[in-house]
């Protein structure tokens, strides 16, 4: 199938909605990652998203809203997701909550009684779902296992001729797919770490928010996780290293041919030319923007063959990027 390039103009949001009406498959831009849309009530079209991602059938899906009063026709708006609602969206955060009885395909929620929704910062997505007047799943446009896209061209990287269109918006602005938060439990308690973080979350809330990525004493099958969290993510074909930029100095010692490295400006400033680069920027903003495009471009460098990872600061959006960079070094660190 030949994939449409579509920009965000009213007439081509018109054609994505009519695609996704025949249930087709479409990307599209949000603030965080670009997503695989198919109407989320058509289990024909969610069926092509796991065929076009290679996706496990057991890994549920995120519906995307158009507009968050449609919500309530899916899920039980209950009052801690009233206040996040008011606070955070739309933005970078995915809600758990409980499907209306029968309101939305097992397919769709992998079976569970509860389902992830979610508002996107992107005013072309929201008027495209609002066209089509249904929610859509929207999963990353990646293949299943490779770093998140952040830009349209990733997209067409991994899914090119497999899908009926793509929507262009440019680069997304965050960089790291959206917090989750799972509101259907005793106390409020984040999947994933993204944006917004856990304090902000607990401001909104007036309430303590747990948080289930961090290590703890709970047995293995105790703990509370998102399904999708046991799969191997973000991962790029080459090694990935991760450092701490304090042993940078260590590490420019142990450069060879073969290595790049991904570091804030300031560090590059002493890399020797000869060793290719990726600037992460100025802090951990511009670095968690970043972090897929640079694992993405060097993963098609065959001059590249290690990959090292500057670590941020493991506060506000630090630490959602620390945690994607845990993920694709597969915990893989530089010792000086
Ligand atoms: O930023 C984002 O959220 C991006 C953009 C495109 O919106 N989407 C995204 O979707 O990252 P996906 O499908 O790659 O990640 C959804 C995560 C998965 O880890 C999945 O296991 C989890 O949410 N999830 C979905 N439904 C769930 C449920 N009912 N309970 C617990 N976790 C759930
Ligand atoms: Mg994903």
């Amino acid at each position: 199938m030949e994939t449409k390039e579509l920009t965000t103009s009213p007439a081509d949001l018109t054609t994505a909605a009519n695609l996704l009406a025949a249930g087709e498959v479409v990307a599209f831009p949000t603030e965080t990652v670009y997503g695989l849309g198919a109407d989320a009530t058509n289990e024909t079209a969610v069926k092509k998203v796991f065929a076009a991602k290679g996706r496990p059938a057991d890994n549920p899906l995120i519906m995307t809203f158009g507009r968050a009063d449609q919500l309530a026709d899916y899920v039980q708006v209950n009052d801690w997701a009233k206040l996040l609602i008011k606070n955070f969206w739309p933005g970078p955060l995915t809600m758990i909550l409980p499907v209306q009885p029968g309101a939305v395909s097992p397919l769709v929620t992998g079976g569970l009684a509860t389902a992830a929704v979610r508002l996107p910062d992107n005013e072309a997505t929201r008027t495209m779902i609002t066209e089509l007047g249904r929610p859509i799943v929207g999963p990353s446009a990646n293949t299943s296992g490779k770093p998140s896209p952040t830009t349209a061209a990733h997209v067409a990287h991994d899914l090119n001729g497999k899908i009926a269109a793509i929507v262009d918006d440019g680069p997304t602005q965050v960089g790291v797919e959206s917090t989750v938060i799972d509101l259907t439990v005793d106390q409020p308690t984040i999947l994933r770490t993204g944006a917004i973080g856990q304090s902000q979350l607990a401001l909104a809330l007036s309430e303590k928010v747990l948080d289930a990525t961090k290590p703890t004493s709970l047995a293995d099958d105790q703990r509370p996780k998102a399904p999708g969290m046991k799969y191997r993510h973000y991962a790029p074909d080459k090694t990935v290293i991760a450092f701490d930029p304090l042993d940078f100095q260590a590490l420019l010692g142990r450069l060879k041919a073969g290595d790049a490295v991904m570091a804030n400006r300031d560090l590059l400033v002493d890399l020797p030319e000869q060793i290719s680069s990726w600037s992460l920027g100025d802090d951990w903003r511009s670095a968690s923007e970043q972090l897929f495009a640079g694992l993405r471009y060097f993963d098609d460098d065959p001059t590249v063959e290690q990959i090292y990872v500057q670590q941020m600061p493991d506060f506000d959006i630090g630490k959602a990027y620390n945690n994607r960079l845990q993920k694709a070094s597969s915990g893989l660190h530089f010792r000086p």
